[in-house]
């Protein structure tokens, strides 16, 4: 397995694939990496030649230094899980080679990034995008997968290669979670004992929107099933509930009776300062 830390270094492993006749699948991450992760690795695997993992933190995205500053690094236990997953190679940069004295240009995101996740944390997206655009330029990928744990991040993803004729196959992943229905996610090892046991209330919740989206419920009744659990649970502090068109991610409310698209639920909790985010498909009748 090659690691590479450079984009010039990483171009140059790609282009000696392309060169051979061999496609390249590509999977960004943060590291701390888990099962979740791995199997979108493995996706990746069955889509090409030879998969890239990219490990980098990235400062551009996050909204509180504290939360950069304490966001777990594993870096070893990552690179012997990707040479264990039969990666090809991990694209780890720095810092100083991603953002150099110098870096000015941002890719900005449109619409879709107005909402949920976008709304509470100004500039998330813009971060997202801008670097994910450089991890597009120094890969070259033809396919890259993403997790549908980050619904709105995939639907954003997907806009920008469209619009920006990148050429690369954008793939969703399903959610993976734990025995216990919690979606798989590198902050969860951030949660204390007690906070891990009772941080299932957040897919319980959406057990509960699922039940009585099944019943034919309105929206906002759905919505308030699900905030009930979160909201039973002392040590959880909910965010926001909000049923959306899978689309558009534009909300659906009681008065929307002619959202016929598929549509979903997402939803976002706090245990402690550890920010929990889920969501899953809901089948609505009548909505
Ligand atoms: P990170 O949170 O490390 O996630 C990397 C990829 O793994 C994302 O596509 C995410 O949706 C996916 N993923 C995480 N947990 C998952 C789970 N339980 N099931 C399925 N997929 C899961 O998302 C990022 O990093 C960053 O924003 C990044 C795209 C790398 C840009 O910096």
């Amino acid at each position: 397995m090659h690691t590479l830390t450079t984009p010039d270094e990483m171009r140059a492993w790609s282009g000696r694939q392309r060169d051979a006749g061999l496609t390249i699948g590509f999977v960004p991450t943060m590291g701390a990496l888990h099962t979740g992760h791995l199997a979108l690795a493995a996706d990746a695997a069955r889509r090409s030649d030879r998969v890239v993992v990219s490990i980098f933190v990235n400062p551009l995205q996050f909204n509180e230094s504290a939360d950069f500053d304490s966001y777990p690094r594993p870096i070893d236990a990552d690179v012997e899980s990707c040479r264990q997953a039969g990666v090809a190679a991990v694209y780890a940069p720095t810092a100083a080679a991603m953002y150099p004295p110098g870096f000015q240009t941002r890719v900005v995101p449109g619409l879709l990034a107005d909402v949920m996740e976008g709304a509470m944390r100004p500039g998330h997206f813009e971060g997202v995008v801008t670097v994910v655009a450089k991890l597009f330029g120094a890969v070259r990928p033809d396919v890259a997968i993403f997790g549908q744990k980050d619904f709105q991040q995939l639907a954003i993803i997907r806009q920008m290669a469209a619009d920006l004729d990148l050429g690369i196959d954008i793939v969703g992943h399903p959610i993976v979670r734990d025995a216990d229905g919690l979606a798989q996610s590198s902050r969860n090892l951030r949660l204390n004992e007690t906070q891990r046991a009772r941080a299932i209330v957040v897919p319980h919740s959406l057990d509960a929107a699922t039940t009585a989206a099944n019943r034919g419920a309105a929206p906002s009744e759905i919505v308030a099933a699900a905030r009930s659990v979160v909201e039973a649970e002392p040590l959880a502090r909910h965010e926001y509930t909000t049923i959306f068109d899978a689309q558009t991610l534009q909300e659906i409310t009681d008065d929307d009776e002619h959202a016929v698209g598929p549509l979903r639920i997402a939803t976002a909790v706090w245990f402690g300062d550890v920010r929990l985010i889920d969501n899953c498909e809901l089948r609505t009748h009548g909505v």
